[in-house]
């Protein structure tokens, strides 16, 4: 990075988850998984599941009545389950259900919404699901997310250490109850703020196999997309991006540079050419800033607003049923003046609440995780117990408490895990530029220098490889939830990596 310490102050950051074969499969002898928690049906879905799909609760920290009750939904690979890996999948916030992975990005349904007001969306099969190579457990965590609660509040209240160490039992519990997993490769996966999530995790696993502790997870390596990683690095990435992607102009960039003194800068000079910035970038969709977004900080999240047409025609990608582009400046990630910081951790939510956030709506998601017998299908808790479905949730008091995950990156690549860090490189919630600086910080050698990948003939993106198993990879054109933009590409380059191929 040209720019070493930049203020960003003003800065909105977020961190804010055929049925012939089954017959045939192999697995089928060796399963061992409790039948109670297979899934045989669900609502708005009609035709054969293409793999076994699995879920329901684990209870960590407790029993039922006391514990942390955390919900899994688990899909077996469309390939060979027996010998494919599995993944770990979990999305940021913090607060934030990784059925956003499940319903939005890589899962294996696309979900089309029903044309009429309160029906259920209707079901097909994704045909980029992650699940064609792979098999992969979404975990709602900390408890109090997505499906996941305690019927004692106080449990709602964590941290990053908390939640990697409830994650970790939750890991060995879940084993335990498909012992037939327990030799295939294993995985750790996540976005936005899962950056914090995985290595945290990441670690408490590899604790636990030196250890000695049972079951033995047959960890190999974990990957990050737009990940929160180190103060530092994640908020001086900013105004290179802005500026790069020809957001500000060259005068505003020099201005900042010259009168801004690092992240904390809050003297009046860096704060008038901060405002500049602000001015420039207000409008954007932060999440993908070729897309646009709706800002109206007067109707609220439940108001009239019309939508410029383009608006409604976004989101179009290959999958056959697109979302309409996902009306919200949230999600996954949380507006915030200012980088991560250590100490509590402003759910969005509790931002929305402040008349912050104009555009809401993950009306799919939502619609079908609230109902009765979707809930019952997937063997979820009633409203009454679990509470509503929201994608993120303001329930859990959530600290920052592990710092940077620099040292992490470090020893875990350094013991010989595999580690694919990437980035949509028109997000500007976590820009590409601080990912790319912090993995070159590592000072790791350079063993595939900068080139472009390719996918469907097309150059889909950019890598760079480095000693240490450490790759650091852009998808263009893409988001901050790469696989919901580039879902072909997403999976060519999840598959590519698996198999220990160059990307
Ligand atoms: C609830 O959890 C807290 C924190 O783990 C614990 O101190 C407290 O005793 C629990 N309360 C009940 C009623 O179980
Ligand atoms: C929203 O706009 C539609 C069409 O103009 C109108 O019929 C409806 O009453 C409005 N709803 C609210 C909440 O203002």
């Amino acid at each position: 990075m040209m720019m070493r310490m930049i203020d960003q102050h003003n800065l909105v950051l977020c961190v804010a988850l055929s049925s012939l074969c089954i017959a045939f499969a192999p697995w089928i002898s060796i399963e061992a998984a409790p039948p109670s928690s297979l899934i045989t049906q669900l609502p708005g879905f009609k035709t054969s599941f293409p793999s076994k799909h699995y879920s329901g609760y684990i209870t960590v920290d407790g029993n039922v009545e006391s514990g942390k009750n955390l919900f899994y939904y688990f899909v077996s690979s469309e390939r060979n389950p027996a010998k494919d890996p599995v993944v770990l999948w979990l999305n940021g916030g913090p607060g934030c259900s990784s059925f956003d992975g499940f319903v939005y990005e890589h899962g294996p349904f696309n979900f089309e919404a029903s044309r009429t007001e309160g029906n259920l969306p209707t079901l097909h099969i994704n045909p980029y699901s992650w699940s064609k190579v792979s098999s992969i457990i979404y975990l709602d965590s900390p408890a109090g997310v997505g499906l996941s609660y305690s019927k004692n509040s106080s449990k709602y209240n964590t941290g990053d250490l908390q939640t990697a160490s409830d994650t970790h039992a939750f890991l060995l519990k879940w084993f335990e109850e498909f012992p037939e997993f327990l030799e295939n490769p294993f995985y750790i996966s996540g976005e936005s703020y899962a950056g914090i999530y995985v290595p945290t995790l990441a670690y408490e696993v590899v604790k636990g196999i030196k250890g000695g502790i049972k079951p033995v997870i047959n960890f190999k390596g974990y990957m990050i997309g737009n990940g929160v990683t180190d103060n530092t690095f994640d908020g001086n990435a900013f105004i290179p991006f802005v500026h790069g992607m020809g957001l500000i102009s060259d005068s505003i960039y020099e201005e900042v540079k010259a009168y801004c003194k690092g992240n904390d800068d809050e003297s009046d000079m860096c704060s008038k050419s901060y405002l500049k910035v602000d001015r420039a970038i207000e409008d954007l969709n932060v999440y993908n800033i070729l897309e646009p977004c709706y800002h109206n900080s007067n109707t609220g999240s439940t108001g009239n607003v019309s939508l410029p047409t383009s608006f409604k025609e976004l989101g179009k990608s290959e999958k056959p049923h697109p979302h309409p582009v996902r009306k919200r400046m949230f999600g996954r990630a949380w507006p915030l003046k200012g980088t991560v910081k250590e100490g509590p951790v402003t759910l969005w939510p509790q931002l929305a609440e402040d008349g912050h956030i104009p555009c809401v709506s993950d009306e799919v998601a939502t619609s079908w995780l609230n109902n009765q017998e979707v809930r019952q299908a997937i063997h979820a808790k009633p409203k009454s117990v679990a509470g509503p479905w929201e994608l993120c949730t303001r329930r859990i008091y959530y600290n920052h408490d592990a710092g940077s995950m620099i040292p992490y990156h470090k020893k875990l690549t350094i013991m010989g895990y595999r580690a694919l860090i990437f980035s949509g490189d028109h997000d500007m919630c976590v820009p590409f530029t601080g990912t790319e600086a912090w993995t070159r910080s590592l000072g790791y050698k350079i063993i595939d220098e900068w080139r472009p990948w390719t996918s469907n003939d097309q150059v889909a993106g950019y890598l760079q490889a480095y000693n240490n198993h450490l790759i650091f990879l852009t998808v263009k054109g893409a988001g901050h939830t790469v696989p919901e933009y580039k879902p072909r590409e997403a999976l060519d380059f999840y598959s590519r990596w698996l198999e220990g191929k160059s990307i």
